[in-house]
C-alpha cells in the first residue's frame, strides 16, 4: 500500500483523546480507562486501516465494546475522521504497532480479533512479521476468553494457506473456512476498505477459529 502523508494527521488525533490515543513506543496503557463502559464484551481489529469494518460494526453491535489497532497515523486518521461524523461511544482507536501492544491487554478479557486483509509479508525472512506467526498465537492465546474466536479475511491465497498452516499447527480449531466469502450468505459480512477493492479481482477467503474445543 502506497502511503500518501497526512500533514494534520497528528495533531488531529490529539484533539479528540476520547475516541483516539497515539500510543508511544513502550507505553502501557489500561483499556479500561479509554471505554465509557468496560462491561460490555470486548473485540479487537489489527491492523483497521482507515476503519469502515470496525466503525460499521461499532454501529450495528452497540452492546458490544471494540478496539481498533493501526500503526500508521495517515491511515488511522480516516477512521477517526468517521468516528467524528458518526460518533460510536463503544469504539476507541489506537494509533500504535500489534507488537507494542501485548501488556496493555489484560489475559481472558478479548472475544473476538479481527484480522482483516493483514499485510502478507510474502518474503520468507519476514514470516515473523505476519500476524498470523505463532508469536502472535502465543499473545492471542492469552488475551482471548475461553472459546473466543480470531476471524481472518484475506484475498492472498499464500498468505490465508500459511495462516491455516500455522493455526493449525499451533492446535487451534477452525469453525469456519470458505476459500470464497463472497459467493456464500453475505448478510452478516460487513466488508472492510481492501475487501471493496478486491472482492471482483478473485475470491476473499476467511477463517474462524478458536484456541479451544468446542464443548456445546
Ligand atoms: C492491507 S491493510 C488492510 C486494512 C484494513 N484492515 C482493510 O481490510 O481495509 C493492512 C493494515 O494493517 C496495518 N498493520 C500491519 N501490521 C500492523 C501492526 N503490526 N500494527 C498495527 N497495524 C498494522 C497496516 O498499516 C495497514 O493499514
Amino acid at each position: 500500500m502506497r502511503l500518501r502523508n497526512v500533514s494534520y494527521a497528528k495533531d488531529k488525533i490529539a484533539a479528540y483523546p476520547d475516541y483516539i490515543k497515539d500510543i508511544a513506543f513502550n507505553e502501557t496503557f489500561s483499556i479500561d480507562t479509554l471505554l465509557k463502559d468496560p462491561s460490555r464484551p470486548l473485540h479487537l481489529e489489527i491492523g483497521c486501516g482507515k476503519g469502515q469494518f470496525i466503525h460499521t460494526m461499532a454501529q450495528r453491535y452497540p452492546h458490544i465494546n471494540f478496539l481498533a489497532i493501526e500503526q500508521y497515523d495517515s491511515v488511522i486518521i480516516r477512521a477517526l475522521e468517521k468516528m467524528i461524523e458518526i460518533p460510536c461511544e463503544n469504539l476507541f482507536l489506537l494509533r500504535m504497532d500489534a507488537e507494542h501492544i501485548a501488556t496493555s491487554i489484560p489475559e481472558n478479557s478479548l472475544e473476538k480479533i479481527y484480522l482483516n486483509f493483514s499485510d502478507p509479508w510474502p518474503k520468507v525472512r519476514h514470516e515473523k512479521r505476519r500476524l498470523t506467526h505463532q508469536r502472535f498465537l502465543k499473545v492471542y492465546q492469552k488475551w482471548l476468553k475461553p472459546n473466543g474466536t480470531i476471524e481472518l479475511k484475506t484475498d492472498n491465497k499464500a498468505f490465508f494457506a500459511y495462516s491455516l498452516m500455522s493455526l493449525n499447527a499451533y492446535g487451534m480449531m477452525f469453525r469456519f473456512i470458505t476459500m470464497d466469502l463472497h459467493a456464500e450468505d453475505l448478510s452478516g459480512n460487513i466488508t472492510t476498505e481492501f475487501e471493496d477493492k478486491f472482492k471482483t479481482e478473485g475470491p476473499i477467503y476467511k477463517l474462524i477459529a478458536t484456541f479451544e474445543e468446542d464443548k456445546s
